[in-house]
């Protein structure tokens, strides 16, 4: 198959050229000028995804039988900051994408995020709850999400959460550079999520994608096992021998410019029951992501 990634050099693009470069021909697309270290796509496309008219004559040039849109202004308090450039790329320039699909006929498998949750819930979230976002982020994610169903017949939302993985902004390498000559941190006790391998969730979907359109619809896409980001915290310093010491603090205490939904646990039941797969525990995918990010450029 052809497949076209956007957002190719950002940390989930990479994993998902990596994951897919083997078994099909890859495009990316990114606003970056050129293809970043790691990102593997055989042909490269600079494209701002803002730019409609571009995005779809690149788009419908290249003819991808699926795309997978991964391109997003994804820094979550930087959207609230500027909820202009937020609504631009995540909601219109998600709409783009998908009239492109439309014109050519591919099936468009969206990334989005546990942040269409209000995190109320005291429990993992299904793909059937209701979305009520509560910040800029996840408003635009969830606007990008309903311009993608109201376009097409032909796609997947795939909703994942708390990303780490190599090339890219996360909790993992945040959390490693800011313990170094540090002797207290003090991290979120009260928030709930399931920390996600990039290059796990990209075998998801890979699977998912061998179902072909018969896997249209909403699914969420997480590494097994929750915990709190102190606890994720306190696993990274265990697992990395850091000399650190890490304090929990409540969401209150913490000074952060973006209200975050307190439950952020993922469901992957559907996902589960259409591949028969479950992905494994985030405490392996992390020690693995540990080992190996030395080697990563
Ligand atoms: N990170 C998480 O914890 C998380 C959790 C759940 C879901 N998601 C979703 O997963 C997807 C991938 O996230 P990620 O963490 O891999 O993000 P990322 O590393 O920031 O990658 C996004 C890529 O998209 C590019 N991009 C941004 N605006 C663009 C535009 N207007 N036109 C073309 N390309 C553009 C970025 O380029 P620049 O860097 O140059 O802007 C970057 O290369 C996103 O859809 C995000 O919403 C992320």
């Amino acid at each position: 198959m052809k497949i076209l990634i956007t957002g190719s050099n950002g940390m989930l693009g990479k994993a998902l050229s990596r994951q897919l470069l083997n078994k099909h021909e890859i495009i990316g697309l990114d606003n970056g000028k050129t293809q970043d270290l790691g990102a593997k796509a055989r042909k490269f496309i600079h494209c701002d995804i803002t730019d409609r008219e571009k995005t779809i004559s690149e788009i419908v040039s290249n003819r991808p039988d699926v795309i997978i849109h991964a391109a997003a202004y994804a820094d979550v308090d930087g959207c609230e900051r500027n909820a202009g450039l937020a609504q631009k790329v995540n909601a219109q320039g998600t709409e783009n994408v998908a009239l492109a699909a439309k014109d050519c006929g591919s099936f468009l498998c969206y990334i989005s995020t546990d942040f269409v949750f209000d995190g109320n819930k005291d429990k993992g979230y299904a793909e059937e709850d209701k979305p009520n976002p509560i910040n800029i982020y996840g408003r635009s994610k969830l606007e990008g999400e309903k311009r993608v169903q109201s376009e097409l017949e032909k796609f997947a939302i795939i909703r994942s959460s708390w990303l780490f993985g190599p090339g890219g902004k996360n909790f993992v390498d945040t959390f490693l550079q800011k313990a170094q000559g540090k002797k207290k941190i003090e991290v979120v006790d009260d928030q709930f999520g399931s920390p996600t391998y990039t290059k796990d969730l990209a075998l998801g979907i890979d699977k998912l994608m061998v179902l072909g359109d018969s896997s249209k619809g909403i699914y969420h896409i997480t590494n097994s096992g929750t915990c709190s980001w102190f606890e994720f915290a306190v696993t990274i310093k265990a697992m990395a021998a850091l000399d650190v010491e890490v304090l929990p603090v409540s969401s209150e205490q913490y000074d952060s410019p973006t209200k975050r939904p307190k439950m952020s646990v993922l469901e992957n039941k559907r996902f589960c029951k259409s591949t028969g797969i479950t992905l494994r525990h985030w405490k392996e995918a992390l020690k693995e992501h540990l080992d190996e990010r030395e080697n990563f450029s």
